[in-house]
């Protein structure tokens, strides 16, 4: 007679799981967005994602040193400026918030692996991630201010420089300017494949950029397609790129998956606001247990490919991940 397989053997004991675990979720793997505002003294709640603030810059440093103790290698800073224009001025002023973010960050915190989301929708007054005309979103003038807007990042201490806009070429002009001012050891890491979401409302509210007309569908990708992000990433790794992101992540698993099978670079993956905001608020409904949720669909991320998570829930997991979890 035939013996019976029995695979709950591998799953009899913490321990027995522990051994054969496919994939364990680290401190390692974060990168953990912070939005910062104008001002001294401020943390404040962002309503439509609970455990998310706007900080001024010295608040900023007292989360720095958080996310130090945490054992997080790195942060992504968003800027929300006091004052927008057509043109998206604030993001490429020299002394813009995330200049001056950046720069107070470094000279404390120079191991904390700055990166800088590089758009210009939280600075424009209309809301689009480049230059608008005749209600038309130019490609290559907002090239040129997104490539401005890189180069002064990287003088002001951005390591990671992230361009968000999904316009072409994008990368391939801020890599030649690094290159050309010396910034030869500052690395891209491009949101290659970012599709046009709804999942990133919560954000939205919390930068104030939703657009004033019209939608993201003429530059950011239509979510039916996967081909298209192997056609993106590709450009964007000829084009200099060092590491390649999905985004959103909970939606896009195949994408994270084809893409890391496809190419050899580092994927990250941005675990966004929505994704975020769904657990967070169905947690405190107490509907779902958070930390359980949570640490689920990290852990799917990486076990689609993704080796770098950036998400809003990575400091709360490096905690979770130190507790005692078999
Ligand atoms: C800027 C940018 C956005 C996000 C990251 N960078 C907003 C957007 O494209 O509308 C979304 C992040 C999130 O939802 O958490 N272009």
């Amino acid at each position: 007679m035939e013996l019976i397989k029995r695979p709950r053997r591998l799953r009899a004991s913490g321990n027995m799981r522990r051994l054969v675990r496919e994939t364990s979720l680290s401190a390692d793997d974060f990168i953990y967005p912070l939005f910062v505002v104008e001002g001294t003294g401020i943390k404040k709640e962002i309503p439509s994602m609970p455990d998310v603030y706007h900080m001024s810059i010295d608040m900023l440093l007292k989360e720095l040193e958080e996310v130090q103790n945490a054992g997080i290698p790195g942060v992504m800073l968003f800027g929300i400026p006091d004052d927008k224009d057509e043109k998206g001025s604030g993001a490429y002023r020299p002394d813009g918030i995330i200049q001056r973010a950046l720069r107070a960050a470094k000279k404390e915190f120079p191991h904390i692996l700055l990166t800088a989301d590089v758009c210009l929708c939280e600075y424009t007054s209309h809301g689009h991630c480049g230059l608008v005309e005749a209600g038309e979103i130019l490609n290559d003038s907002s090239v040129e201010l997104i490539t401005k807007t890189a180069l002064s990042y990287a003088e002001a201490g951005a390591d990671i420089i992230a361009p968000s806009d999904m316009m072409d070429g994008r990368i391939g002009s801020i890599r030649k300017a690094l290159d050309n001012c010396g910034f030869t050891q500052k690395t891209i890491m491009s949101y290659s494949a970012k599709y046009a979401s709804s999942f990133y409302g919560p954000f939205r509210d919390a930068a104030y950029s939703k657009p004033s007309f019209g939608d993201r569908k003429s530059y950011q990708m239509d979510y039916s397609n996967i081909k298209e992000a192997l056609r993106e990433v590709e450009l964007d790794i000829e084009e200099g790129a060092d590491i390649v992101m999905v985004k959103p992540a909970l939606a896009y698993l195949d994408v994270i998956s084809q893409v890391s099978r496809t190419f050899d670079a580092p994927i990250a993956a941005y675990n966004v606001s929505g994704e975020y905001s769904m657990i967070k608020a169905a947690a405190l409904k107490g509907w779902i247990d958070e930390k359980g949720a949570a640490l689920e669909a990290l852990t799917s991320i990486k076990r689609a490919g993704a080796k770098i998570i950036i998400s809003y829930f990575a400091k709360q997991a490096a905690g979770w991940l130190k507790e005692e979890n078999i």
